[in-house]
């Protein structure tokens, strides 16, 4: 029996392969953009499909073939391309999860994770968020991945198909491409790591609560493999730094590896009214850690910013660096 991980050559879903074949896992990776340095090192023993989430009989098909046991599902479409263009959004990220939910239906999948996120939480959503805060997003993104967490809890309710999700605050880690208002954090590492000066587009005091992705990957496996009685909440809020820290102290920490890194700030107008919206301090995710004993690898910025210099020095061309 095999693993699917739909977005398997993505920034989390890459990381997440390479998880599971270290454990000996028989890994299906399906994408419509395969990405072969990412998977670099894993390339042989993972099985590359490109495929279309927006096109059922490819994504049966995927299923039907290749005795899939158990699903990740982290295709999609991103927040900034999803209000760019959010017809797409709408294909790819609600039409190709009921795909997908539905083929594991027909074919027998007994489990699935699907990678939910903090932007299912709408604007004016300040302080601490919990698993019980009010979602109501306002982004297409946001509304088609809260439409699925609960199309899900659906299929888990009337097709015994044990659906769980986390939902991730901004990831981060080298390499990121994908725009994101929180990149900030990935691209200060990386930028000055590559000795280039980094001009911020955030407030020294912007906060953005953030995962490695690493532990992003480390997180939908744990989740996966947690008992199916620990599950309750369903969909869970899943934090690596917490609590969240400014850009400021982010800097810090990226001097103490870096000395000589320049830093300025230029706030972006747009990006700083959405931050004005969604000020969050805590992204609570004491449910995962109850339930089914979520603890993040990486918990504070230091063990962040120290890897991820690693990393890119060790794997430039994994992550297009360089
Ligand atoms: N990166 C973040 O900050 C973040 C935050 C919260 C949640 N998430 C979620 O985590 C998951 C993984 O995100 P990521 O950071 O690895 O993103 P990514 O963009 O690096 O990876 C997504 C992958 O999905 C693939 N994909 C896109 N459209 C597809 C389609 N129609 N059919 C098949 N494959 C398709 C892309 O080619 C890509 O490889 C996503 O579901 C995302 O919504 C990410």
């Amino acid at each position: 029996m095999a693993q699917l991980i739909t977005g398997g050559t993505g920034f989390v879903g890459a990381e997440l392969a390479r998880l599971l074949v270290e454990r000996g896992e028989s890994v299906v990776l399906f994408d419509s953009a395969p990405n072969y340095n990412r998977i670099e090192g894993t390339e042989n023993k993972a099985k590359v499909i490109q495929g279309d989430l927006r096109v059922w009989p490819e994504v049966f098909n995927v299923i039907k073939q290749n005795n899939i046991e158990g699903i990740y599902h982290l295709g999609s479409m991103l927040s900034v391309a999803s209000e760019i263009n959010p017809w797409a959004s709408f294909q790819v990220n609600v039409l190709g999860t009921m795909h997908v939910l539905e083929a594991a239906r027909l074919f027998g999948v007994k489990e699935l994770v699907f990678a939910s996120s903090a932007a299912t939480y709408g604007l004016g959503t300040t302080g601490v968020i919990t698993d019980d805060t009010l979602q109501r997003p306002t982004s297409m993104y946001g509304c088609g991945k809260v439409y699925c967490e609960l199309l899900g809890q659906f299929y888990r309710r009337n097709f015994d198909l044990d659906f769980r999700s986390v939902r991730y605050p901004s990831v981060i880690g080298p390499g990121v491409r994908t725009p994101g208002v929180a990149q900030y954090n990935a691209w200060m590492i990386e930028e000055t790591a590559l000795g280039k000066p980094y001009e911020c587009y955030v407030t020294e005091d912007t906060k953005a609560p953030v995962i490695y992705f690493k532990d992003a990957a480390h997180c939908a496996y744990k989740c996966y493999k947690a008992p199916k009685e620990r599950i309750k909440t369903v969909n869970y809020n899943v934090s690596g730094v917490t609590p969240a820290r400014t850009a400021k102290e982010l800097e810090q920490v990226v001097k103490r590896f870096i000395p000589k890194a320049k830093i300025s700030y230029k706030p972006d107008p747009n990006t700083m009214s959405f931050f004005r919206n969604l000020a969050v301090d805590v992204f609570d995710d004491s449910k995962a850690r109850e339930e089914w004993g979520w603890e993040p690898l990486y918990p504070n910025l230091e063990e962040v910013v120290k890897d991820f210099i690693q990393e890119m020095r060790q794997n430039a061309k994994r992550y297009g660096i360089g």
